[in-house]
């Protein structure tokens, strides 16, 4: 392509923006609603100014913004990677990481908590912080040679794996527990490559076949037990941290399944206070959904216990009724004077169609976080003035299913149900919709 002539496409330096019709030569101005031209009905261009600099000055702009300085880390996975995996050549990167924190309005006043921010984990690579654990897991399995990986999986880990176990090219075993694992994730695990193997009992089943597989049969077990898993989830920890300028919020809280996320942090923090990461540590809420609360139940009874359950939640991300990684968050709570939690279906859904609604979206599972501060923001155990951190799992594709029975299907109609409307395909149908709105 010839090399155009900066002043064909741009207006005059300093100019305001302007929509241009390529047809007729008419311009709109940039703020006009006008959806074609008002002259002779062609689509309009949108024609800018000269911006300030170009070449090699503009070049260095864009640099700048992007806050890309020799030896900058696109993973933010690895980018801590003296405390993930110091030794790693080459690791088996997406890259992951890099998750936005968010503050919505509507969120905030939800959980009664002004300061309520949101660690949105489903924007990693396949839409869960199991990429930040499996990043470090499979480059693993390819350093020491696995033949094969496998994991059990209530979907998101058996997504991640599918996906970082094609780029490494090793053979993946996924175990999912029949009809209880939401359809985005299924899909992601058969669309990756992995061998899907749908098992006929409950995750806590899934894991013990895994187990036995990876015993018995040699294939390299990647689930949260496996002690790198942990190292990458560690990173969220450390992301968050300095996206706050090391200045620690009070409360951390996160939904809690089999207990491999609440150990992550529980490590993280240990780690980042003895390195003089941070000078206080937050505590952490772990929240998990009344169902499947083994270890809600033994925090009220000071760990004094530890009875598994059959898992029941529509939150099929956390329906987990015996927790692997057990005496490791037990440490995490008690080391973070953290607290653990338990919530209802209908308050995760309370809280999910909030944040749906915010536009920023989550998985159910995630949505326990933020009904757990609320929990405890009521109780009075998170104070007013306390800064808080939640963390949004999986995102909102993951679980459509979930979504259409909560906007479309369920009677009575939930209070937060955004119905779909079905009308002819005339203007007066148009019109009356919008009447109906106020707009
Ligand atoms: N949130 C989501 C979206 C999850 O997928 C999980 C766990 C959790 C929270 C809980 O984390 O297990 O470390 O306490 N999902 C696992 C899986 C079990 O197989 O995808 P945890």
């Amino acid at each position: 392509m010839p090399d155009p002539a900066p002043d064909a496409l741009f207006s005059a330096a300093g100019a305001a923006s302007v929509q241009r019709c390529p047809r007729c030569g008419d311009t709109t101005p940039e703020l006009s609603d006008a959806a074609e031209c008002s002259s002779c009905g062609g689509l309009l261009d949108i024609v800018h100014a000269t911006p300030p600099a170009h070449g090699a000055a503009l070049l260095a702009l864009f640099g700048v913004r992007a806050g890309l300085k020799p030896g900058s880390e696109p993973s933010g996975v690895w980018r801590y990677r003296e405390l993930v995996m110091p030794s790693a050549v080459d690791p088996v990167c997406h890259p992951e990481g890099n998750t936005p924190l968010l503050a919505r309005g509507s969120v905030q006043t939800f959980a009664r908590s002004a300061s309520l921010i949101l660690k949105h984990e489903g924007h990693n690579p396949t839409g869960s912080f199991k990429d930040r654990g499996m990043t470090v897991a499979v480059t693993q399995a390819r350093r020491i040679g696995a033949r094969a990986v496998a994991c059990a999986s209530t979907g998101n880990t058996s997504a991640s794996l599918a996906a970082y176990a094609s780029h490494a090219g090793i053979p993946a075993l996924v175990f999912v527990p029949r009809g209880q694992i939401a359809l985005g994730k299924l899909a992601q695990s058969l669309a990756y490559g992995a061998r899907t193997l749908i098992v006929d009992d409950d995750f806590d089943g899934c894991l013990r076949l895994a187990r036995e597989a990876s015993r018995e049969l040699g294939v390299y077990l990647v689930n949260s037990i496996n002690p790198w898993r942990i190292e990458g989830q560690k990173t969220i920890v450390f992301e968050l941290l300095q996206q706050l300028g090391y200045d620690a919020p009070d409360w951390i809280a996160l939904p809690a399944g089999n207990l491999g996320n609440t150990s992550a942090f529980g490590k993280a923090l240990r780690e980042a206070f003895a390195l003089g990461m941070i000078t206080r540590v937050p505590r952490l809420l772990a929240v998990q959904a009344a169902g499947a609360a083994p270890f809600a139940a033994a925090f009220a009874a000071h760990f004094a216990t530890h009875q598994p359950v059959h898992a029941e939640t529509i939150a099929t991300a956390i329906k987990i009724g015996d927790p692997a990684s057990w005496d490791r968050a037990v440490r995490a709570i008690t080391e973070t004077n953290g607290v653990v939690a338990s919530v209802t279906d209908d308050e995760i859904l309370d809280a999910k169609a909030v944040i749906d609604a915010s536009g920023v979206g989550c998985e159910p599972a995630s949505a326990a976080s933020v009904a757990g501060v609320r929990q405890l923001r009521d109780k009075g155990v998170i104070g007013e003035h306390e800064r808080v951190a939640a963390i949004l799992t999986g995102h909102l594709l993951k679980d459509p299913g979930i979504i259409q029975r909560y906007h479309q299907e369920t009677e009575p109609r939930p209070a937060r149900a955004n119905r779909p409307i079905e009308i002819g395909a005339t203007l007066a149908d148009v019109e009356r919709v919008l009447k109906a709105n106020g707009e």
